[in-house]
């Protein structure tokens, strides 16, 4: 179509995220000012290419998103959501990626981002077949903090899964790829309509379900479990052939855990992989965050050379 609201020149359209300090930092406003190195993941509408900001040759990783193809497959959406959720978290808590910038051009929209060098849980897990209980208890730990913190900021991420939850430098997982949140505009969470969003083995079967198509905060949770069974199996709970089957056995509640599945792990995903949005561990006003930091998972000791999990020193 004819872009009659499209830019024609990218100084028209620079859209800075936070004002410029005093002390005028080099510009990070234009693609101009990055030297693109390589790419790093890319879906259908976007590519991650890391980059060096020639003005100080700080590494960064920046998500360009295709207008004309936001366009085509009708996700303009997807770009106005991600950058509002990063926006409002950015710098607010270490494990969520932070956004420095974000501008466009006559093409393409782009988001600078913190560089992940370390890839993502999913690589991590894939790579080690496995992982121990503590490196498992460590990340899951690092979600929930993270997870209860959007919430707290009237924010459910909706598509959690461990390819979203990068590493950084220190092995500490940054939350990416907001594009399917729902942001509240009064900060409520309490269920309400909302259209299928996220990926297929970690979906949430309330959002399956048409008859009660709600968004509450408690599809996180599900993901939560779904992420921990994954890092502890080695597989997704609810891997299957393809999506259709995927949600069969979801709605069913089909999946079994492997031999050796730790106990406590065990006992968490149960709580939280169930049917019943308002069952699930953390969920509130049958639960709480409390409740769910409580879980022996986190707090019980497996060996002498184990310590439980501190909520308040975990970063
Ligand atoms: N892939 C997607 N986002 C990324 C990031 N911020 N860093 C590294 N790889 C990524």
């Amino acid at each position: 179509g004819s872009p009659a609201t499209a830019p024609t020149a990218a100084t028209d359209v620079r859209v800075p995220v936070s004002p410029a300090s005093p002390s005028q930092p080099p510009k990070m406003s234009s693609p101009q000012d990055f030297t693109f190195l390589k790419e790093l993941g890319c879906g259908s509408w976007s590519t991650v290419m890391e980059a060096v900001h020639t003005g100080t040759g700080k590494r960064f990783a920046v998500k360009i998103l295709s207008k004309a193809q936001l366009i085509k497959q009708k996700k303009v959406k997807y770009a106005s959501v991600e950058k509002d959720a990063l926006a409002k978290l950015s710098g607010t808590h270490p494990g969520i990626v932070k956004m420095y910038a974000a501008f466009q051009d006559e093409t393409s929209l782009y988001f600078v981002l913190d560089l992940a060098p370390h890839g993502d849980l999913a690589d991590l897990v894939k790579k080690q077949g496995s992982l121990s209980f503590r490196c498992a208890r460590w990340y899951t730990a690092q979600i929930v903090d993270t997870v209860l913190w959007i919430h707290s900021k009237g924010i459910v991420h909706r598509d959690l899964k461990p390819e979203n939850v990068l590493l950084d430098p220190d092995m500490r997982i940054k939350l990416t790829d907001f594009g399917s949140a729902y942001l509240s505009p009064d900060g409520d969470l309490s269920p309400r309509a909302s259209t299928f969003v996220g990926s297929a083995a970690y979906v949430s079967p309330e959002l399956l379900n048409r008859a009660s198509k709600t968004t509450s905060n408690s599809s996180d949770f599900w993901a939560i479990g779904c992420s921990l069974f994954f890092m502890v199996a080695g597989h997704p709970a609810f891997a299957a052939i393809n999506d259709y089957q995927s949600f069969r056995k979801i709605e069913a509640l089909d999946y079994t855990f492997p031999e050796g599945f730790y106990d406590s792990a065990k006992d968490l995903v149960q709580r939280l992989v169930v049917l019943d949005p308002s069952e699930r561990l953390g969920v509130e006003p049958k639960s709480s965050p409390a409740e769910l930091r409580a879980h022996a998972f986190f707090t019980a000791t497996s060996g002498d050379t184990d310590t439980p999990i501190r909520w308040d020193t975990l970063w």
